[in-house]
C-alpha cells in the first residue's frame, strides 16, 4: 500500500514546535506517512500580501488531509505595516487564512472533544456534599457549524439603502430601530442554512451512535432566537425521530449551559451549536479539562473528505521567540489523534491517547501549564518539561 501524505502547515509561533513534536509521536506509533508542508501564515501576508497561498490550497485539494499549528493574527494597521514595501500600495487586505481553508474547502464541521484526563493538575474540581472535593469526568464531544451563523461575514456599518428597506418590512424593526439614522446603525447577521444546519445535526448523531454517547444537546436559544436557533431545534427533534430513535434529544439554553458547566458538566454527552455559541460551549468545557494545552479539533467536509486538524489555541507569541520551546504539545497531538480517527487509523489514535493518558496521570513530566508555573523561559531550568520532553515522554510510553 502507498504512503499516505499529510498536508503539514506549521503556521506561526508555536505552531511549529508542536506540530514537529506531534509528527515525531505520529511516526513512534508506527504512521507512515509523507509530509509535505504548506505555507501559510504570517510571513507569506509579510513576503507575498497573502497568509494563505494558492499552492497550499492546491496542496490540500490534492491530499486532503491537513495537519495545522496555529497562526498570528494582528490588527487592520499592523497588518498593513508590516507588509512589504513594495505591496503596501496594491490595497491588500488581510484576513485569517484558517478562515479562509474553513471557507474554501467548506470545513463546516467542527469537532471538539473535551474528555478528562485523570491526575491532570488542571482538571476542574468542585465542592462535594460531605464538603470535600468531586472531580468530575467529563467526556464531551462539541459539534460546531464552523461556516455560517455569525460568523458568516455578511455584516454592514451603516447599511446600504436596499438592506435598511429590507429591513423596514420587519415590523420588529420599525418599532425598535425605525427612528434611528441609518448611519447609526451596524448589523451583524446571524444567517442559518437547512442544508448546512442538517449536516451538523447529522455529525453529531452519528457520532453518539458511533461512540455511545446517549444523548445529543442542542445548546442554542431557540426561545429568544426563534428563526434559527428554533430550526436547528426543530430539525434536530425531525431528525432524532426520524433516525435515532436511540438516543436522547435535549435542549439548552447557551446561558443556562455555561453555567451548568460547573455544576454538573459529566451529564453531557455529544453537544451541537452553531457557530458562535458553538465556540463558546466548547472554550467553556476545555477551562474543565485543562484548557488551551489539551484542546484539539477537527474541521472536515464530510462529502469531500478533506479534513484539517488542529489545537484550538493560537500561535503564543510571546512564547515562540524562546531557546527552547516550553509549551504543552498535547493539545497537537491530540489533534493528530483526531486526523487518525478520521482516516480510519483509530488503532494507532488509541495507543497514543493512552500514552498521553498514562504520563498525565504518572504526574511526573508536566509542562509550564501542568506545572502552574507562569510561562516564561526558565521554566525548564525550574523542573517544567519542554515541548520536546513531554513528546519524548509519550514516546518512551509508546
Ligand atoms: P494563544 O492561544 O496563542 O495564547 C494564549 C495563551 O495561552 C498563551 O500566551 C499561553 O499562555 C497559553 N497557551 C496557548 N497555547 C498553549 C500551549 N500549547 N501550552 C501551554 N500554554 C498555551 O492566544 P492569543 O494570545 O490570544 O493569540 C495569539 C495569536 O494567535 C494571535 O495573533 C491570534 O490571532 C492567534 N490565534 C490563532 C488561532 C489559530 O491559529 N487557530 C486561534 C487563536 C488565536
Ligand atoms: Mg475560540
Amino acid at each position: 500500500m502507498s504512503k499516505r501524505t499529510i498536508v503539514s502547515m506549521p503556521g506561526d509561533g508555536i505552531g511549529k514546535p508542536v506540530l514537529d513534536e506531534a509528527i515525531r509521536v505520529l511516526a513512534a506509533a508506527g504512521f507512515e506517512a509523507n509530509y509535505v508542508e504548506g505555507d501559510i501564515g504570517w510571513e507569506f501576508w509579510r513576503k507575498e500580501g497573502n497568509p494563505l497561498p494558492q499552492r497550499t490550497l492546491d496542496l490540500l485539494a490534492e491530499h486532503k488531509i491537513g495537519l495545522f499549528g496555529a497562526i498570528t493574527s494582528k490588527p487592520k494597521d499592523d497588518a498593513f505595516n508590516e507588509l512589504a514595501p513594495e505591496l503596501q500600495a496594491k490595497g491588500l487586505v488581510y484576513s485569517s487564512p484558517i478562515v479562509g481553508l474553513r471557507q474554501h474547502f467548506n470545513l463546516d464541521i467542527c469537532l471538539r472533544p473535551c474528555r478528562t484526563y485523570k491526575g491532570n493538575p488542571l482538571n476542574f474540581i468542585r465542592r462535594a456534599a460531605d464538603g470535600g472535593v468531586d472531580e468530575p469526568e467529563v467526556d464531551v464531544a462539541i459539534f460546531r457549524q464552523n461556516t455560517e451563523g455569525l460568523y458568516g461575514g455578511v455584516e454592514w456599518s451603516n447599511p446600504p439603502k436596499q438592506v435598511h428597506d429590507a429591513l423596514m418590512t420587519h415590523p420588529r424593526f420599525v418599532k425598535n430601530f425605525g427612528g434611528t439614522p441609518v448611519e447609526e446603525i451596524s448589523i451583524s447577521t446571524r444567517i442559518f442554512t437547512k442544508k448546512a444546519t442538517e449536516r451538523i445535526l447529522r455529525a453529531a448523531f452519528e457520532h453518539a451512535r458511533k461512540y455511545g454517547y446517549k444523548s445529543v444537546t442542542v445548546c442554542e436559544k431557540p426561545n429568544v432566537i426563534r428563526e434559527t436557533s428554533g430550526m436547528m431545534y426543530k430539525m434536530a427533534q425531525q431528525m432524532q425521530r426520524a433516525d435515532f430513535p436511540e438516543i436522547e434529544l435535549w435542549n439548552t439554553n447557551i446561558d443556562a449551559q455555561m453555567m451548568w458547566l460547573t455544576k454538573n458538566p459529566e451529564n453531557y454527552g455529544v453537544i451541537v451549536a452553531g457557530n458562535m455559541f458553538g465556540d463558546i460551549v466548547s472554550d467553556g468545557f476545555a477551562g474543565l479539562i485543562g484548557g488551551l494545552g489539551f484542546a484539539c479539533s477537527a474541521q472536515y467536509n464530510p462529502e469531500t473528505g478533506i479534513g484539517v486538524f488542529e489545537p484550538t489555541h493560537g500561535s503564543a507569541p510571546k512564547y515562540a521567540d524562546y531557546p527552547v520551546s516550553i509549551v504543552n504539545p498535547i493539545a497537537m497531538i491530540e489533534s493528530a489523534c483526531m486526523m487518525l480517527d478520521f482516516i480510519d487509523e483509530q488503532s494507532i489514535a488509541t495507543r497514543i491517547r493512552k500514552a498521553v493518558a498514562e504520563v498525565v496521570a504518572e504526574g511526573k513530566v508536566r509542562t509550564y501549564d501542568m506545572a502552574k508555573m507562569a510561562g516564561r523561559a526558565d521554566v525548564v531550568e525550574k523542573g517544567a518539561a519542554s515541548t520536546t520532553q513531554m513528546a519524548d515522554a509519550i514516546i518512551a510510553k509508546l
